[in-house]
């Protein structure tokens, strides 16, 4: 006779003590634990390389709230990665100034330009092409983008390739203007 299943074996939980010991000490910044959640998310990002569904629920559980505050928060900010991006990740912005001012046609030449769709990541991971980004806070500089963490404001499709060829050649996420 087949032995009874036992229950579901425990998953492991991905956040490791230190990134839980960050996440506590953040909280003890705040009179509310959920104000920590942005701390808490980059604690965790620093450690994963992005925040999937399950650090997003172990970071809901360290701060004593719902998933999907967490969840609402991570989804609602563009510098949290939900699935591993390219070495280099390239944020167009599309909202209403950068609109006016070519922004959508900025994006169709970076797509062409790498070969993948928006949202998508090389297939040599070297880069990850978003445009779901809120105003990048350059709307002087329209169009603009952010590559890792550095904006790049004026952007014509020649700049972006003289960019591109720059970012090929750096091995780490920089993506510095110069
Ligand atoms: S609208 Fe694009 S930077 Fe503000």
């Amino acid at each position: 006779m087949a032995e009874a299943a036992g229950p579901p074996a425990a998953a492991t939980p991905l956040l490791s003590a230190a990134t839980r010991e960050r996440i506590r000490t953040a909280c003890a910044r705040y009179p509310a634990a959920r104000s920590a959640a942005l701390p808490a998310l980059w604690a965790a990002q620093d450690q994963l390389g992005h925040v999937p569904p399950e650090a997003m629920a172990e970071v809901a559980a360290e701060l004593g709230i719902g998933a999907a505050e967490v969840e609402a928060v991570a989804t609602f900010y563009a510098m949290y990665f939900r699935r591993p991006p390219g070495r280099h990740f390239i944020q167009v912005c599309t909202n209403v100034s950068c609109a006016l001012r070519g922004a959508e046609g900025l994006l169709r030449h970076l797509e062409e330009r790498l070969g993948i769709p928006d949202g998508g990541t090389t297939l040599d991971g070297a880069f990850t092409l978003e445009s779901t980004v809120e105003c990048l806070g350059a709307c002087g500089g329209a169009p603009a983008l952010q590559v890792d963490r550095y904006s790049h404001e004026d952007c014509t499709p020649d700049r972006v390739d003289r960019l591109l060829e720059r970012l090929r050649a750096e091995p780490g996420p920089t993506g510095a203007p110069r």
